[in-house]
């Protein structure tokens, strides 16, 4: 997760039981991208040259523009870095090809775990047949930060995903919404091989979230995390067409409803940064957020999910009648 996952968290989450990943981010030099790595390492007590039991993320459009985010996924993947997740970008099966290369070149005969985040089936099916890569993370409606626009609920796409990608397929993990063990268990029933944690983890005491937007999340309710293409009308990353994301933001979606233009909206921000008025900050985020009440660590967060998710399966049990 951008501006969220940094080295700690990443290897917090591994060390808790899950599989962490570290954003490659494009506003930060390969030097701190490095120094997360190493950080994860110690943490992790997994010395160089051995695999690193994290995942790296990094977005297709980054990618593609010549801002060295390339470099920082070719260095990660010569260290041994054991996944990494691609999303968002025109041309997704050219970055796969570019991670197979670069595990060709690093010679070891080892396979770094591919995995793409995407919306719609037609999408996984080429993901599956011409990509081929390990894992598909079928992230719907409700997640937080970027997502498809056309992408449906995250259970609706679990069901559509069985029909559409028979066995043998990539692993299947679920993205978008994830509040509770619950939802694990329920994302577990419609054939999900595990599910994607993305907002509760920005709450969190390693996320590297700046602490005015912690600060945002905490205070969340329900309905807060909208999701729409406002967010990034009003700001100018080159996102691809089909894209639309979920955060909060009340006094932009205020000031759209009100029936300020986009650069009405853009004025106001610049406003903003001479008076240190941060209500027009755009902060990413999903439904989780609502149930984050206070800054916990990564760890608790993750046994906590863990333990309602096996007590929801059991409870499960106890409503089939076996004899
Ligand atoms: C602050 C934030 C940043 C994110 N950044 C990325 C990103 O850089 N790339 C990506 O593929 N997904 C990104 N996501 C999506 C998450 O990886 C995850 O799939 C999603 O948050 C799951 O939904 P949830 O937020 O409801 O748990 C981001 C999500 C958030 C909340």
């Amino acid at each position: 997760m951008t501006f969220v996952s940094g080295g700690l968290l990443a290897a917090e989450v591994t060390r808790a039981g899950g599989f962490g990943f570290l954003a490659i981010e494009f506003r930060f030099g390969i030097e701190r991208f490095q120094a997360d790595f190493a950080l994860a390492r110690e943490r992790l007590g997994t010395p160089e040259g051995e695999v690193l039991p994290i995942g790296v993320g990094v977005i297709g459009w980054m990618l593609d523009a010549p801002i060295g985010v390339k470099e920082m996924l070719k260095w990660a993947i010569m260290q041994g870095v054991k996944a990494v997740w691609l999303s968002f970008g025109e041309d997704i099966g050219k970055w796969v090809q570019f991670v197979r290369e670069a595990d060709e070149e690093r010679g070891d005969g080892r396979k770094t775990l591919v995995a793409v985040q995407l919306g719609t089936v037609q999408q996984m099916k080429v993901a599956a047949e011409e990509w081929k890569v390990d894992i598909i993370v079928a992230q719907g409606s409700e997640a937080g930060g970027h997502s498809w626009a056309a992408a449906s609920s995250t259970a609706t796409l679990l069901t559509q995903v069985q029909a559409a990608l028979p066995a043998p397929r990539p692993i299947i993990l679920a993205a978008g919404g994830v509040s509770s063990g619950a939802h694990i268990a329920s994302y577990l029933a419609l054939g999900a091989s595990g599910v994607v944690v993305g907002t509760l983890f920005a709450g969190t005491e390693e996320s590297v979230y700046d602490p005015f937007s912690k600060d945002v999340i905490l205070k969340a309710g329900y309905d807060d995390a909208v999701r729409t293409t406002l967010w990034d009308r009003v700001q100018t990353y080159p996102w691809p067409k089909g894209i639309d994301g979920r955060a909060i933001c009340q006094q932009l979606r205020d000031d759209d409803a009100a029936g300020l233009g986009i650069d009405q909206i853009r004025e106001k921000i610049k406003e903003d940064a001479k008076e240190g008025n941060r209500s027009r900050e755009i902060v990413w985020a999903g439904y989780p957020a609502a149930y984050i009440k206070q800054i916990r660590p990564a760890k608790d967060v993750v046994e906590q999910l863990h333990r309602e998710t096996v007590e929801c399966l059991r409870l499960g049990t106890t409503l089939v009648k076996t004899d």
